[in-house]
């Protein structure tokens, strides 16, 4: 093959990230895209991934991709041929995490120059971040970002044949690629993309930059791949998007919903259908009384609050009132009873005052929340906020996040306390992490359970009674 670099320079621009042109959403076919199989024989790959279950997703489509070409996953970094850090962008800390990756991984390119090392998914979205991998991190060989995955196939082929780097990110609003093979992480739990992108603009987020526009699968498709999966046995799924709730807002020919799409989902024989992530702001209460028809829709919530003061939430646009967020709780709570609730909250959003993060704290305790996702405000370049004037100091902030997490951690014990003595249905994953005699998985409301038994259930769900309750996680035995 030719030298084709020009064809392979494509940087990044939040600036045309921003835009929303409203076209309609091209659908993929994978299928179409893929000519050169075989092209991995005898070689190995390795995949860091960083973030959250978008990102995990995209993974299991990434070694699909690799596996289709006959590469084969690696144990180790050594013996790789190709090693990609699939990134995330959403705060400093995981950004400052990859650039030292790629520092250590300088060592593995110096004993194998041959080595394709890859950096993928979001932080290559930003210009900034190209810019330091171009200047610092020179022996980078390829980039690319959330929008093309689906190109894999050919720019490893690129840098294989031509050595030249290859740096091709999209800033459009994105596409839907149907037909991606897939290496799935588990044999009984799978992610299932429902849609993908972001248009909310919450003002400290890089997410609707880094993903694109909102644009929702095909609900066939959707059902399609449930019930592939259900076929392969498995025996919960997750949909995913970056705000399930507005599921469909893009169609422009029918007002299917999420709450329809729960709705069909409901009817088909999978054990366990989970979701995330919500915005409260589009959580109908359609929807909370879909879930509580209960069925497969499983008794967990995850609800992103971020802050408690409608000074703060208004600045974050985030669309919603602490009062509205509180009356979707109250009806959560009141049409699902036996609901586990989480949520994410970020301290330190700049110009919270003392009393706007008081105001947190009190609807964290009402809200009752069983666990939280809990973050420092991170600035992140191109948003809004950062341009917003930040004078709380990073140690105040972090005394902020102490007295935060003391609170949520009692809502973890105590969202722990409530199943002592309960008979529970686990999903069990294997054994535990912490301790290799004991099997560990979820329960319907995501609770952690370690209990006693054979490793033939691995994969099973199985009635186990709680007979301790800890912060964490929750201790039972297997009813016979
Ligand atoms: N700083 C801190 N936390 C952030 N999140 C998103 N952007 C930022 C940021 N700039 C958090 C939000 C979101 C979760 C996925 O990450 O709480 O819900
Ligand atoms: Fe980011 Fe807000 Fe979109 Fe969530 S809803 S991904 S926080 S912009």
């Amino acid at each position: 093959m030719a030298n084709d670099y020009e064809k392979y320079f494509i940087k990044p621009s939040i600036r045309d990230a921003r835009k929303r042109k409203s076209q309609e959403t091209p659908v993929i076919d994978f299928e179409k895209h893929f000519n050169i199989k075989g092209f991995g024989t005898g070689k190995t790959y390795k995949i860091e991934t960083y973030g959250c279950q978008a990102n995990e997703a995209d993974t299991e489509k990434i070694k699909g991709i690799l596996e289709a070409l006959n590469f084969t996953e690696s144990e180790t970094l050594e013996h790789s041929d190709i090693i990609l850090l699939n990134t995330c962008a959403v705060r400093e800390n995981a950004e400052n995490r990859v650039f030292g990756e790629l520092g250590r991984l300088k060592q593995y390119k110096k004993n194998n120059p041959e080595l394709i090392l890859g950096v993928c998914g979001c932080m290559p979205q930003e210009e900034k971040v190209v810019e330091r991998i171009l200047k610092s991190f020179h022996y980078v060989d390829l980039i690319f970002g959330t929008h093309n995955i689906y190109k894999l196939p050919e720019y490893i082929e690129t840098v294989v044949l031509s050595k030249e780097k290859v740096i091709e990110v999209f800033s459009e609003e994105g596409s839907i690629v149907e037909n991606l093979p897939r290496i799935r992480a588990n044999t009984r739990k799978a992610w299932v993309n429902i849609m993908f992108g972001c248009d909310e603009f919450c003002t400290y987020c890089i997410v609707p930059y880094t993903r694109g526009k909102e644009r929702s699968r095909n609900k066939d498709d959707i059902i399609k791949e449930v019930k592939e999966l259900i076929e392969q046995g498995y025996k919960e799924v997750t949909l995913l998007g970056q705000n399930v709730d507005s599921y469909g807002r893009d169609f422009k020919n029918t007002d299917y919903k999420f709450a329809d799409l729960l709705k069909d989902l409901n009817k088909l024989p999978i054990q366990r259908i989970r979701f995330t992530t919500s915005h409260p702001k589009d959580f109908d209460l359609e929807t909370v009384k879909v879930l509580s028809q209960g069925g497969n829709l499983m008794p967990y919530i995850h609800l992103p609050v971020q802050s408690g003061s409608n000074e703060v939430l208004k600045r974050m646009n985030r669309k919603y009132t602490k009062e509205s967020y509180i009356e979707l709780v109250d009806n959560i709570y009141k049409y699902i009873p036996n609901v586990s609730l989480t949520t994410d909250i970020i301290v330190g959003f700049p110009g919270e005052t003392d009393e706007q993060f008081e105001e947190t704290l009190d609807l964290v305790k009402y809200c009752k929340f069983e666990g939280a996702f809990t973050f420092i405000y991170s600035k992140r370049s191109g948003t809004p906020a950062e341009h917003y004037e930040d004078i709380i100091s990073f140690d105040a902030k972090k005394q902020r996040l102490y007295k935060l997490n003391d609170i949520v951690n009692n809502g973890y014990l105590t969202g722990s306390k409530r199943f002592k003595g309960d008979i529970v249905k686990v999903l069990v994953d294997g054994v535990s992490k912490n301790n290799k005699d004991v099997l560990a998985g979820y329960t319907e409301n995501n609770k952690l359970v370690n209990f006693k038994g054979d490793k033939t259930l691995i994969g099973e769900i199985v009635e186990v009674k709680i007979t301790d309750a800890k912060t964490w996680f929750l201790k039972g035995e297997q009813v016979e």
